[in-house]
């Protein structure tokens, strides 16, 4: 019975099952519950003189004689006269037979539960047949019991009907207890027989009691059957063959009693068991090994509650995938395989292990079915109600599922977010792509209505770093098409597929929902849309469906025709400011997005500052620039001793991967891309122009109003913003070569960062007048504050750095005459992007705000970082899925950010057309030492 370590009973080291062994008693430690469990007739044996009569019966049982009756029933009613009450005046109503049965006991009468082991009934077998073992020893002991008491076995009239061969319980717990020395006390004795009602060889008359040792009416299974074996005084030949089995396996059966007694408690609605009983089950408990994390409160608890099921047939199905979960179980003996449809078995659980707890927790459909491996299978089972009352909360933190004997899903519990209706749940930490999408599909689809399960958030925002678009697709296909290969099916078949084909088309409509136009820029993905699309229009059983498919085929034909609208767009990137669109189709051009196949317009360098004018798709290779570059320029060099090269304002040079696409978007601000021969790097010299502007600025800055200026930035970058879409930060932290995806939208983004930064400082060193360098600094201030009231806080963080910049915080007479309170908004700000604490104090802050807003893009990217280089992508061969889940919440920051459009009231406008070219592209110095240099120029530093 124990899974996993020992057994039930420790009386006895003996042979096992009914083998001849060696006696070796041992009480067991609540032999006081046994006592208990006894009847008051004289239960337990008298220990004085009990040996020398046992040894005595003994010698009897070894020579082959016959004891001698000990009692007949009447003798012992005088004996016993508490006894005889209870046969009289209980018998009748406790067999069932009286008319005087109560309406409640009717209720609960066991005849009335179903045979199931949902309700498992303990007066009936766990075989199907008895074992040949047990058959003899239930043949062994009625011959024995017949020659030595004849009238305990006999015809008996119950309420006026005649039963036929049965005995009271009680005369044969009397009649064992007598036969041999080892049986010490009546519950001992109720235990060994209880042993063979559940295999069949001995059965309450009419098959409502285990085996008790009161006065119910017991019958062998022989004499149910009739025969020959049942007739008559049994012969003197049959009778030394009992004598000698008795002898030989006698210790076996004593050896099983405890553990029948304890299936038999199990097997008993938890109303019925008594304290006494449930304290042997706690003592059984102990020994489980899948218990072993459990508090002895808790596991006192499940002893009211573990159910004892027993399954006689190889084959049965407990349960089956996709159904729904009911019940927790643990495996007592023998096995049973996990098949996953589509995979059959995949694992083989045994002895001790237990299954089923996924389903109760994350109140899904069962991830695969069991099926068990062995007759005669024994299980403890906890049913979901008791499971989610006692053990939700407390089970154990990993679950490790396997296949093939590999780890291929590893989950923990975690706490629930506020809203889910249970406090906890498991969450997947690792797995193989194959299986976190079976579990997906088969777990966490087709069930919940309201929001997006957060995996299936994480899967589709992450899938693209450890399963490629074109394996999901073929994977899903694969679903999808499940019953291609079945020919037979049977209804539940059949349900069973639609469910999981209306799982895929709804994973598809949330992978949809959650990347938007990524997925349709997927020929593949489209294709499998269209099929899908084409296989639920026929298929009856998929109508609910049809309107999804729709809705899905609707915003992929949107995208498709903006797309052609917008096929050729072309874009020029000019030496300093964003990449601009010369042509789109887009009414709204300023909300272009840069797409893969758009061309750009950019010059290639050499390193004596002669250049070309190319003209690419924006996913064209930095081989590929390379080598057409060095041809329209005439290296004669062969690609090989060729580099892409940027150099940047400052003279730095940072070379590209022959695999970087996106390669003009990806400059810095006044950078300059160059083709050199490898060994000539340090040729390469910055250009005139990327010093930055030589003339002034063209507008006066302060005439233009602060609001207004915040107001059209915050616009500009909105469209910025919005083009970004989340998968280029996973780019960007991985590397767009591992993915040849261009990054150009962030990468846009991110130079307005700096744009906006340099600007800031470039408008204060270039401006000669201290007084309107003190005006400026008072606009910038004010400039920040308005960003931060629009909740632009990339541009407030651009602007307040730029203004904590080296080259104007060392401008002192400046900032001397910044009025006070101006000094103090500025400190507050400062105290705003202060990076300690990991940016705890910008941290909290955007942490209260409701979109729209803008956020500190290098932040998140740091953020994407932190996570990609602090945590490993895969683990003993699984996707590290807890890393994943990290980049996902930073992905669905900037998805919250955007979840409500920009919709800020315009200040009264005063120069609009001028604002807003003008904050478009400004014309800034990037090179920190020019800058400087420029800032000493206007503030020299004073000589003390
Ligand atoms: P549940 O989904 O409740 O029901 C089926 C059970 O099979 C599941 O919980 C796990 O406890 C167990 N199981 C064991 N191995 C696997 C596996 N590789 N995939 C799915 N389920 C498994």
């Amino acid at each position: 019975m124990a899974a996993g370590r020992q057994r039930w009973s420790t009386q006895i080291v003996a042979g096992s099952d009914l083998t001849p062994g060696v006696l070796l008693l041992r009480y067991r430690r609540h032999s006081g519950g046994e006592e208990q469990m006894a009847p008051t007739l004289g239960a337990t044996k008298a220990t004085a003189g009990a040996t020398s009569a046992a040894v005595k019966r003994r010698r009897r049982l070894e020579r082959g004689h016959m004891p001698r009756p000990q009692s007949t029933a009447f003798e012992m009613s005088n004996k016993n006269k508490e006894l005889m009450n209870d046969i009289f005046t209980n018998c009748k109503l406790k067999n069932g037979f009286g008319p005087t049965v109560q309406a409640s006991a009717a209720a609960t009468s066991p005849t009335k539960r179903p045979l199931s082991p949902d309700h498992p009934n303990p007066a009936l077998p766990i075989t199907e047949t008895p074992s040949p073992a047990m058959n003899r020893m239930g043949w062994a002991l009625r011959i024995l019991l017949v020659a030595d008491n004849s009238s305990c076995l006999k015809d008996r009239k119950v309420s006026g009907k005649l039963i036929r061969k049965c005995a009271p319980g009680t005369e044969l717990v009397d009649w064992l207890v007598n036969l041999s020395p080892i049986v010490h006390t009546r519950a001992q004795a109720a235990g060994m027989w209880q042993a063979l009602v559940e295999e069949g060889v001995l059965a309450h008359v009419n098959k409502e009691q285990p085996f008790k040792d009161k006065c119910f009416l017991y019958r062998f299974r022989l004499d149910e059957e009739g025969g020959t074996a049942a007739a008559g005084v049994p012969q003197a030949e049959d009778l030394g063959a009992a004598n000698e089995h008795i002898r030989e396996g006698l210790s076996a059966l004593f050896q099983r009693g405890p553990d029948a007694t304890l299936r038999m408690i199990l097997r008993k609605p938890s109303h019925e068991r008594t304290s006494e009983e449930l304290e042997l089950v706690f003592e059984e408990l102990v020994h489980i090994a899948a218990l072993s994390h459990l508090s002895t409160s808790i596991k006192r608890e499940l002893s009211s509650i573990f159910v004892f099921e027993a399954h006689a047939q190889a084959g049965t199905i407990l349960f089956n995938q996709g159904d729904e979960g009911r019940s927790w179980y643990i495996l007592l003996k023998g096995s049973v395989d996990v098949v996953i449809h589509g995979k059959g078995t995949v694992a083989t659980l045994k002895t001790g292990d237990d299954f089923g707890k996924l389903a109760l927790i994350n109140d899904a459909p069962r991830a695969a079915t069991i099926v068990l491996k062995e007759n005669n299978c024994h299980l403890l089972r906890v049913d979901k109600e008791h499971f989610n009352r006692i053990l939700r909360d407390v089970e154990a933190n990993t679950l490790r599922l396997q296949e093939h004997g590999k780890d291929v899903l590893v989950l923990e519990r975690v706490a629930k977010q506020r809203g889910q209706h249970s406090a906890f749940k498991y969450t997947v930490m690792s797995g193989t792509p194959a299986k976190m999408l079976e579990h997906l599909l088969e777990t966490r689809l087709g069930q919940s209505v309201g929001g997006m399960d957060p995996f299936l958030d994480d899967f589709l925002l992450t899938h693209i770093v450890f399963m490629p678009v074109v394996q999901l697709v073929d994977e899903l296909a694969n679903y999808f098409h499940c019953d291609a290969h079945e020919d037979a099916q049977t209804p539940e078949d059949r349900e069973y597929i639609i469910n999981f084909k209306k799982r895929v088309i709804q994973f598809m409509q949330k992978w949809v929902m959650a990347v938007r136009h990524a997925a349709f820029e997927e020929p593949s993905v489209c294709d499998f849309i269209e099929d899908l699309a084409a296989e639920v229009e026929a298929d009856p059983d998929l109508n609910e469906e049809t309107s999804i498919v729709h809705n899905v085929l609707t915003q992929m034909a949107r995208y498709q025709e903006d797309r052609n609208q917008n096929a050729g767009q072309k874009w020029k990137l000019p030496p300093n400011g964003q990449p601009i669109c010369l042509f789109s189709g887009n009414a709204t051009p300023s909300k272009t997005v840069i797409r893969p196949d758009d061309d750009i317009i950019f010059r290639v360098y050499c390193a004596d500052h002669t250049y070309c004018t190319l003209r690419f798709p924006m996913h064209t290779t930095a081989e590929l620039i390379k080598a057409c570059a060095a041809d329209k320029l005439q290296l004669n060099r062969g690609p090989e001793d060729l580099v892409l090269v940027e150099v940047k304002s400052n003279g730095e040079r940072s070379v590209f991967k022959d695999n970087d696409v996106s390669i003009p978007t990806g400059l810095s601000l006044n950078g300059r891309l160059f083709v050199s021969v490898k060994d000539h790097l340090d040729a390469l010299t910055q250009l005139q122009e990327q010093e930055g502007p030589t003339e002034g600025v063209d507008i006066d800055l302060e005439i233009l109003s602060t609001k207004e200026l915040a107001y059209h930035i915050t616009l500009f970058e909105w469209d910025l913003f919005w083009a970004v879409h989340e998968y280029e930060l996973l780019y960007h932290t991985f590397g767009r070569h591992h993915f040849g995806k261009i990054t150009a939208n962030l990468d846009v983004f991110l130079r307005r960062f700096n744009e906006v930064q340099y600007w800031i400082v470039t408008e204060l060193v270039s401006t000669p007048s201290l007084s309107k360098r003190v005006g400026l600094v008072r606009k910038f201030i004010k400039l920040a504050a308005y960003c931060k009231e629009y909740q632009n806080l990339n541009a407030f963080f651009a602007v307040v750095m730029g203004l904590s910049n080296m080259a104007v915080s060392r401008l002192q007479q400046t900032w001397e005459k910044i009025p006070s309170k101006f000094r103090k908004i500025f400190q507050e700000f400062e105290a705003l992007i202060d990076p300690s604490r990991n940016h705890r104090a910008y941290r909290v802050f955007v942490g209260k705000l409701q979109p729209p807003l803008i956020p500190f893009m290098p932040l998140l990217l740091k953020d994407m970082t932190f996570a990609h280089e602090g945590n490993k992508t895969s683990l003993d061969g699984l996707v590290n899925f807890e890393k994943m889940h990290m980049m996902a919440q930073t992905m669905r920051t900037i998805r919250f950010c955007r979840s409500r459009s920009l919709g800020l009231e315009p200040p009264s406008p005063k120069s609009e057309g001028e604002v807003r070219s003008y904050i478009s592209s400004f014309r800034v110095i990037d090179n920190q030492r020019v800058l400087t240099a420029m800032s000493q120029k206007v503030e020299p530093t004073r000589k003390l």
